[in-house]
C-alpha cells in the first residue's frame, strides 16, 4: 500500500529572531526540514508535499536541492495545522494509501517509530505519535480510554485536570489519506486560538465511528525547535547521536564530545578521529584512516590508511588516495593526492593532480590563482618537490622529477629533470663580523657624541 507524505513547513518561527524562515536554520550542515524529510524517506512515499508558508520561495529552493521530485504547497495564510494540511491536498489528488504528517521544525523522529505507527494502523483508522513529557508545558494533550485515543485538547483550550496530564501530542499522525482530508475539511476554528487544529481530527474520527490510537516514543524524538537555545539542543542531541553511531560502527573517538559530524559524514571502520576534527557536509572516510586532532574536514575523500593532521584543512574536492599523508598546517582543495604520496607540513595543494608516491616538502604551495582565473598545477609520481617551492601555474612536474628548494617554477620540468629556480648562493668570508663591528662602532660614536 502506498504511503503519502505531508512536512508541515509554513510557520514563522517568531521566537528564532531571525530574517531567515525557521525550518532553513540547519541541524548537521543541513536545513531542519530535511531531517524531517530524511525520517520520511523510510516509508518510501509515493509523493512528498512540503507546505510552506514563511519564506516560501527560500524554503522551495533549499527543498528542490534535496530531491527535484518533493511537491511545493504554498500555505499563503498560516491558520492552522489542519489548515496546512489542506494545502497539501492539491499535491494529493488521486493518491491513495495513507499520509503520514511530520512537522519541519520536529527533525528526530525515528524510522522505527514511523513503522511502530505504520503497524498499529493496522487496528486503527488513526495514528497519533505520543511521548510522556518531563514537562508537559503548553503542548497538545492526549485523552485516552485504554488503548484508545478519545480526543486531543490543545494547552489553551484545556481544563485544569486536563493540564495534569502529562501524555502529549507530538504532532506526528497517519491516516488513510482521504479519511485524512475530509476530517481536515471538518475542523473549525471555534478554539482559544482561533486555528484550525489538525489535532481536532481525533475526536472528528470518533463521532464518524472511525478509532484513533496512540504510538509513544521517547521525548527526545519529538523535539521541537521554535528558539535558538532548542536549535542549540538539536545540535547537541543530533551530535550526541551521530557520535554514538560512529562508536557501535567500529570508529575510534578518543574524545567523542569534541568531534562535530555532519548529516553526510561516513567514516568506515577501524579509522580513528582524534579530539576537535569537524566534519563540514559531503566527507568520507575510508577503513584504517586517521584523523588527527584540530583538523577540519568538507566535501572531501580521505582513502584508507592515510593520515590527516593534525591541524589540517581538507576543503571541497579533496581527494586523499590511500596510505596519503596530509600533515600539519596543511590545506588541501579540488586537488587529488596521489596513494602513498606526502604533504607533510605547512602547504597550501588546490586545483592540482598529484601523482603516486611523491614527496610535497614543507611550504610548498601552488599559485593557482592569478587575480582573475584558477590555474591547474600537474605533478607526477614519484616526484620531489623541494621545501619552499612556489609552483606557478598552470605548471607540470613530471614522473620522478624533481625541484630545488626554494624555487619559483613557472615552466614545465619534465619527467627525471631538476629545475632550480633561485639565485645562485654567493658566500663572503669574514663579511658578517666585519658588518656587525662597523654597526657596534657607529652606535657607540653617537652614545658618546650626546
Ligand atoms: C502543535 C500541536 C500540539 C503538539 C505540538 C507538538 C496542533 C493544533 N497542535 O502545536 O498538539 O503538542 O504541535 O510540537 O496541531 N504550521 C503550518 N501552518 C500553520 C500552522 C503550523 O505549516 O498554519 C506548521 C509549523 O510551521 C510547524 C508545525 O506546523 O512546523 C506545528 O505548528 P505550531 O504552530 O508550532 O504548533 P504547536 O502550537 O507547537
Ligand atoms: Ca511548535
Amino acid at each position: 500500500m502506498a504511503t503519502q507524505l505531508i512536512v508541515l513547513a509554513a510557520g514563522q518561527g517568531t521566537r528564532m529572531l531571525s530574517d531567515r524562515p525557521k525550518v532553513l536554520h540547519e541541524i548537521g550542515h543541513a536545513p531542519m526540514f530535511a531531517h524531517a524529510l530524511a525520517s520520511g524517506a523510510v516509508l518510501e512515499p509515493e509523493r512528498t508535499v512540503l507546505v510552506v508558508g514563511h519564506g516560501a520561495e527560500a524554503v522551495a529552493e533549499a527543498a528542490r536541492e534535496i530531491d527535484e521530485a518533493i511537491a511545493i504547497a504554498v500555505q499563503e495564510e498560516q491558520k492552522g495545522t489542519a489548515h496546512a494540511v489542506l494545502a497539501a491536498a492539491p499535491a494529493l489528488e488521486g493518491a491513495g494509501g495513507d499520509t503520514v504528517v511530520l512537522y519541519g521544525d520536529t527533525p528526530f523522529i525515528r524510522p522505527e517509530t514511523l513503522e511502530a505507527m505504520k503497524e498499529a494502523r493496522a487496528a486503527h483508522d488513526i495514528v497519533v505519535l505520543g511521548f510522556e513529557a518531563a514537562d508537559p508545558a503548553r503542548y497538545g494533550r492526549l485523552i485516552l480510554d485504554g488503548d484508545r485515543l478519545l480526543r486531543i485538547v490543545e494547552f489553551k483550550d484545556a481544563t485544569p485536570e486536563e493540564r495534569a496530564i502529562a501524555l502529549c501530542n507530538s504532532g506526528v499522525v497517519m491516516a488513510d489519506t482521504a479519511t485524512l482530508l475530509r476530517l481536515c475539511a471538518a475542523v473549525r476554528n471555534d478554539n482559544a486560538a482561533g486555528e484550525y487544529y489538525l489535532t481536532d481530527i481525533v475526536a472528528l474520527a470518533r463521532s464518524d465511528g472511525l478509532s484513533a490510537t496512540v504510538v509513544l516514543c521517547d521525548e527526545a524524538e519529538t523535539l521541537g525547535v521554535n528558539s535558538r537555545a532548542d536549535l542549540a539542543a538539536a545540535q547537541a542531541a543530533f551530535q550526541a547521536r551521530r557520535r554514538a553511531e560512529a562508536l557501535a560502527n567500529g570508529v575510534t573517538l578518543t574524545a567523542p564530545d569534541t568531534v562535530f559530524f555532519a548529516h553526510d559524514t561516513w567514516v568506515g571502520r577501524d579509522a580513528l578521529i582524534e579530539p576537535n576534527v569537524i566534519f563540514g557536509p559531503g566527507v568520507t572516510v575510508e577503513t584504517g584512516a586517521r584523523i588527527r586532532a584540530f583538523s577540519h574536514l568538507e566535501g572531501c575523500h580521505v582513502g584508507a590508511g592515510a593520515i590527516v593532521g593534525p591541524f589540517a584543512r581538507l576543503r571541497p574536492g579533496a581527494e586523499l588516495a590511500n596510505d596519503s599523508h596530509v600533515g600539519n598546517f596543511v590545506e588541501i582543495k579540488n586537488a587529488r593526492i596521489g596513494e602513498g604520496t606526502k604533504v607533510n607540513h605547512l602547504s597550501y595543494i588546490g586545483d592540482a593532480e598529484v601523482g603516486d608516491g611523491t614527496n610535497i616538502g614543507a611550504g610548498t604551495i601552488t599559485c593557482n590563482y592569478d587575480g582573475v582565473s584558477k590555474h591547474r598545477t600537474e605533478i607526477g609520481a614519484r616526484a620531489f618537490i623541494g621545501s619552499d617551492t612556489m609552483l606557478v601555474a598552470p605548471v607540470r612536474i613530471g614522473d620522478g622529477a624533481m625541484t630545488a628548494t626554494g624555487s619559483v617554477i613557472t615552466s614545465d620540468v619534465p619527467p627525471g629533470a631538476l629545475a632550480v629556480a633561485r639565485a645562485r648562493q654567493e658566500t663572503k668570508p669574514g663579511y658578517a663580523t666585519r658588518w656587525f663591528e662597523k654597526l657596534k662602532a657607529a652606535k657607540a660614536a653617537r652614545v658618546k657624541g650626546h
